[in-house]
């Protein structure tokens, strides 16, 4: 999707689409919609005072201009109650506005920044939030589709437009950022949405090896001898079931000045989780492909900062491997020894995403980090205590817990915290091993976190758990069925941060 930016009157803009965003209420506020409606001879007065649209959130409605305008359509999308707006609302309302439009098979279309303001945002946010809502909603996977017309028509054009000449550099600034935001997720989507028969782990390290090249970053991936010479114990247990050989994906980028601390993001990156021996349920199985979803936020989100160049010394780690049963797989009963040294007794080998990330996670402390987030689809409890709203946070630093949680704001992607008492360590003591796998039913989430926190050490370090958040099953405003690309906005937000300020 190309974007451009201009300084327009609404009488001199020419396309297929002119758009405005409006709040809620009777009669629309500001100027331009009063001039707007002087134009088209109370077109809108009317439309307004019919109660047809009256600004609710998601709410559209079209009018045809008869010639008045250079424009083909005008476009209504509704922002809800004026007091109850903030940046997510803008997103989700650029969002149904790219789908009015793909609807109507326009292919351009041009759309005023809103005239209200929102508290702490400037003009750059709402830029970057249309740009953002847009750009998400635009998106689909279409390679699977062999037939043109099942393809879905897409949004070619997006005109931001603006009357003042001196908003122009802060809505550029914005739409440049919500662009490269957009971008990743959907980046993170593609991987996500792809089958596991192609997403295998190779494949996963293929992308992030060519979108290294293509951001120019860093990218080593270490192969099944490497990972045996580094005695990833852990790891390599869940990759025993599997005839695709696994791989230990490291990334780095390293600005040379102005360097701001190292973080390193962690991804979980089970191309397919059958459960293994301890199988899943056959329904729904095939979600599992997107158990990799924490992974593909890591990569994307290694690409977005190469490409901005921020000033954080950030690396990426990708343990990548399928969980499948074989008569060469993991069974529960068995002691495996970690690249920490732990051991870990099995129970579930369907808790297999924290056998992976332990040895990740310990792999991490040789960057002597100033902080450690991973992100991962990690439990089922967290769908339970969450929905598909927000993911899990549980970690052991409260100040980067806050950063998270800033970032969160900003960015509209959800994430509520856990807690992560020292009783819950109780659950996960073995009597032959120094930990189990799981910890029975009580607190599923957070007895998972515990056994995380026992291979993050002392570095701060904050663990997501997006488990409900990796698949959409029906539409959203700025979120196509299918992958939702969780995490890659509220990191990016977060690393955004971290390197302006600390
Ligand atoms: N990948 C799953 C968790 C999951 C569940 C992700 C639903 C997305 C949607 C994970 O590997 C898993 O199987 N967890 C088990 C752990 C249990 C055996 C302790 C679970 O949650 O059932
Ligand atoms: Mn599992
Ligand atoms: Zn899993």
């Amino acid at each position: 999707m190309e974007i451009t930016i201009k300084t327009k009157a609404l009488e001199e803009v020419e396309d297929e689409a002119l758009c405005f965003f409006l709040p809620e209420g009777k009669i629309p506020e500001g100027k331009r919609v009063k001039k707007l409606d002087s134009i088209l001879s109370k077109a809108s007065s009317f439309l307004f005072s019919s109660n047809d649209f009256v600004g609710k959130l998601n709410q559209t409605a079209v009018l045809y201009p008869e010639g008045k305008l250079r424009s083909k359509r005008i476009l209504f999308v509704g922002l809800g109650k004026k007091e109850k707006i903030d940046l997510d609302k803008l997103r989700q309302a650029s969002g149904t506005l790219c789908k009015k439009a793909k609807e109507l098979k326009v292919k351009s279309y041009s759309a005023f920044l809103p005239e209200i303001r929102i508290k702490g945002s400037s003009i750059s946010d709402f830029a970057q939030a249309i740009v953002e809502g847009t750009s998400l909603s635009n998106y689909q996977l279409a390679q699977y589709k062999t037939t043109e017309k099942e393809k879905i028509f897409s949004i070619k054009t997006l005109n931001l437009v603006d009357e003042k000449k001196a908003n122009l550099k802060a809505i550029k600034k914005g739409a440049e950022t919500g662009e490269v935001s957009a971008d990743a997720t959907n980046l993170a989507r593609d991987m996500i949405n792809h089958p596991a028969n192609y997403m295998t782990p190779t494949r996963l390290a293929n992308t992030a090896i060519d979108l290294s090249r293509k951001y120019r970053f860093k990218c080593e991936v270490l192969s099944l001898p490497e990972i045996k010479k580094l005695k990833m114990g852990a790891f390599l247990s869940v990759a025993q079931g599997s005839d695709q050989p696994p791989k230990f994906i490291i990334m780095e980028h390293k600005p040379e000045a102005k360097r701001v601390g190292t973080v390193v993001l962690v991804g979980k990156g089970i191309t397919f989780d059958s459960g293994g021996i301890s199988l899943k349920p056959s329904e729904n199985m095939g979600e599992m492909k997107a158990d990799m979803s924490g992974a593909s936020a890591v990569i994307a989100v290694m690409a977005a900062c190469a490409k901005l160049n921020l000033f954080v010394h950030l690396v990426g780690l990708v343990p990548a491997t399928e969980n499948l049963p074989s008569g060469t797989a993991l069974k529960p009963g068995d002691i495996v020894k970690s690249y920490s040294g732990k051991t870990i007794e099995i129970i579930s080998t369907d808790a297999e995403g924290r056998l992976i990330l332990a040895d990740a996670l310990s792999y991490a402390h040789k960057f002597e980090p100033s902080a450690i987030i991973d992100i991962a689809t990690l439990t089922g409890a967290c769908v339970i205590a969450l929905g598909h709203v927000g993911c899990g946070m549980l970690g052991n630093d409260n100040r980067l817990k806050e950063k998270i949680r800033v970032a969160s704001q900003k960015s509209g992607e959800k994430v509520w915290e856990l807690p992560l008492w020292e009783e819950y360590d109780e659950q996960i003591k073995s009597d032959l091993a120094d930990m189990k796998n799981t910890g029975g039913r009580p607190a599923g989430t957070i007895t998972a976190a515990a056994l995380l926190q026992k291979f993050a050490g002392d570095y701060p370090w904050v663990h997501l758990d997006i488990a409900g958040m990796d698949l959409e099953e029906k539409r959203k405003p700025y979120i196509p069925k299918g992958a939702i690309g969780f995490g890659v906005r509220l990191l990016l937000q977060f690393l955004r941060n971290y390197s302006n300020f600390r």
